[in-house]
């Protein structure tokens, strides 16, 4: 028998119709548009509306992306649904999303690992795929960072926004798919990005949370050199894995996580800007509904072809990194 691939067959992306400007936070957070679009790029993100929940953004993305592919909940053999912000702790939202599709008794679960979320669920979803234990897999990224906000202090408040990104991954004898990927993890600088529970007593020795709950704590600054560090390296780790150099990538999907930490990437890769997709400017870092957000709005308006083949890299809170080289489908 021959190799099995993956190839990406459905994309979906939802984001809440509630825009947010800099203007609009500005007299909260004591902050100016101006501040935020010259060290971010960030110009508007959107916000859950009251009612809303990750569980509806993570389904609504995921139908979209069984909608384009063409075919119904009943037909998938696995669900991986990640996020850093879920409604419940338990169940998982892979759990609540499988219910809401309708996708009966097909296994589901969650993966959380920050920002990195998608790049770690998509290279998992392929040794799925390309082991032959399962055919066709919906990979979801559904964040509702703006419930975390309220307990941030300016420098994150400003950086974050809500949305969900999704692919259906199925099983295929023509080349194409994932190329090459690299995952890592630094736990000793988790206390750079962190989100507690208003119980964790080893994180409480760096940020005393007073027993309240979700509270937000961001070194921003070490976060930017960790990311400025990471992105390259684990580009260009990826690309020797894969036996493939630069040429050979149309386009480079980074995490929306700064636009500043984006143009270091292109400078110190020696890449030119236009190679980097970007929409930052519009929905901020939406951790790990980022990239694939970026990348199904890019699919839909057509400047990524089916056939074109993407350098996708991460990172977050952990602090995780990973990029994943993908052929979306078979030229
Ligand atoms: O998905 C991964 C998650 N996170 C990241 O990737 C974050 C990476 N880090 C960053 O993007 C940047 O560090 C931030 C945008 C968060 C902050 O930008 P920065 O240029 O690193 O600012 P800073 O934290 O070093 O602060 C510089 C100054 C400070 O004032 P003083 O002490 O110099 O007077 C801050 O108080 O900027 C001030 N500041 C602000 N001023 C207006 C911080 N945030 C704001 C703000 N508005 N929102």
């Amino acid at each position: 028998m021959g190799k099995t691939y993956g190839k990406i067959i459905g994309w979906g992306a939802y984001t809440p119709d509630n825009i947010v400007t800099n203007h609009d936070m500005a007299e909260e957070y004591n902050t100016s548009h101006d501040w935020i679009v010259q060290r971010t790029g960030i110009a508007e993100r959107r916000f859950a509306r009251p009612g809303e929940t990750t569980r509806q953004m993570a389904v609504s993305a995921g139908q979209k992306a069984l909608d384009t592919a063409g075919i119904s909940a009943a037909d998938l053999d696995l669900i991986i649904v990640t996020t850093t912000s879920p409604d419940f702790m338990a169940p998982a939202l892979s759990s609540q999303v499988q219910a809401s599709l309708g996708a009966n008794d097909v296994p589901a679960f969650q993966l959380m690992t920050g920002c990195s979320g998608f790049v770690y669920s998509l290279a998992t979803a392929y040794q799925f795929i390309e082991s032959g234990a399962y055919g066709t897999i919906l990979v979801i990224a559904a964040e509702f960072m703006s419930r975390y906000i309220g307990s941030a202090d300016r420098s994150a408040a400003i950086l974050f926004g809500d949305a969900a990104g999704a692919v259906v991954i199925q099983a295929t004898d023509e080349p194409c798919g994932l190329k090459g990927f690299e995952l890592g993890s630094d736990g000793s600088q988790g206390h750079n990005l962190v989100i507690s529970m208003g119980e964790s007593h080893e994180i409480d020795e760096v940020w005393p949370t007073n027993g309240h709950k979700y509270q937000t704590h961001m070194n921003g600054r070490e976060v930017f050199k960790f990311a400025t560090r990471v992105v390259g390296r684990s580009c260009y780790k990826t690309l020797m894995k894969a036996g493939m150099t630069l040429d050979d990538i149309d386009w480079i999907l980074p995490h929306q996580a700064n636009l500043r930490i984006i143009q270091s990437a292109s400078r110190e890769m020696g890449i030119p800007l236009e190679k980097f997709l970007i929409n930052i400017e519009r929905y901020a870092n939406t951790s790990a509904a980022s990239v694939p957000l970026l990348m199904v709005e890019n699919l839909e308006n057509g400047t990524i072809k089916p056939s074109d083949t993407v350098l996708m890299v991460a990172f977050g809170a952990g602090l995780t990194w990973g990029s994943a080289i993908v052929q979306l489908q078979p030229s």
